[in-house]
């Protein structure tokens, strides 16, 4: 089997995560949403699990990611944490869940802490946040940020496609991006920026900056597990790279199922009791 499995068995820290952009290693991290995915995530060697709240997306079939509720975000979570043992397991905050002001902010992600048992938040926004992400961090709770394409934003942007095309909002991508290194946060994500401002917001940052359609010369790569298996046939975006057709695999299993109970072939006489 062709793959990457480290010989690393120990559970994957925020300090460890610095220690491998310190020696170049690159970082793996990709989402999870339920307990039979998260543990083979994490069995094939993850170092990063995301609970994103693309769950709104790809498991409840809405169209953005503003619906999904606190409550559900901590049950993907408990979900998942059960299926993981070396994977850092990150949890989005939901949309309305930190946005109102500091208290509720942290509220709200101590309720994700004391339920899930996961290891980490994370959060859309820079400097507009800046003092919730602080009263988290300095509750004890590590804070990954997330800037660039915020879908949480959508309905400000209206569109989805790449941001920080223009030397403002480039600049207070930057200028965001620092606020929160020195904020606390052990991480950064950034979501469809040009991959040169991407590299750029990479090395000038200590923390590890893990890019989704932000190019190469990041500290790591982050994608939805449905998309990059296969699973969504439709959504096709140029950053996405599918290492599966599970999408075509699942049909054609279950068809082969329906057509086995439709003939009466399943079940067979060793199938029963
Ligand atoms: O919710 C999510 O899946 C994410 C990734 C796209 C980074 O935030």
């Amino acid at each position: 089997m062709a793959g990457y499995i480290s010989e690393d068995t120990r559970k994957v820290t925020t300090h460890r995560l610095v220690e491998m952009k310190q020696r170049g290693e690159k970082i793996s991290m990709l989402t999870s949403y339920d307990y039979t995915m998260a543990q083979i995530v994490d069995g094939a060697g993850m170092d990063v699990i995301l609970v994103g709240d693309s769950a709104s997306n790809v498991m409840a079939g809405n169209v953005t990611t503003l619906p999904i509720t606190l409550d559900q975000m901590i049950y993907h979570a408990k979900s998942v944490v059960r299926g993981v043992k070396r994977a850092m397991v990150v949890v989005d905050m939901p949309f309305g869940s930190y946005q109102g002001n500091e208290l509720e902010g942290l509220a709200s992600a101590i309720r994700i802490m004391k339920e899930s048992h996961a290891d980490a938040l994370k959060m859309e926004g820079g400097e507009e946040i800046i003092g919730t992400v602080k009263r988290i961090i300095s509750a004890g709770i590590p804070v990954m940020g997330h800037l660039g394409l915020m879908p949480q934003s959508i309905n400000r942007y209206g569109t989805y496609t790449v941001r920080a095309k223009d030397e403002a909002e480039a600049d207070k991508l930057v200028r965001d991006a620092h606020l929160l290194e020195e904020a606390g946060c052990f991480g950064l994500v950034l979501e469809k920026i040009p991959a040169a401002l991407a590299g750029r917001v990479a090395h000038e940052l200590n923390i590890p900056v893990i890019g989704i359609g932000a190019g190469g010369d990041v500290d790591g790569q982050v994608l939805v597990v449905q998309d990059m298996l296969g699973m969504n046939n439709g959504f096709r975006p140029r950053f996405l790279r599918r290492y599966a057709d599970l999408h075509t695999v699942m049909t054609d299993a279950i068809s082969r199922y329906i057509s086995d109970v439709k003939t009466s072939d399943f079940p067979n006489e060793k199938e029963q009791y």
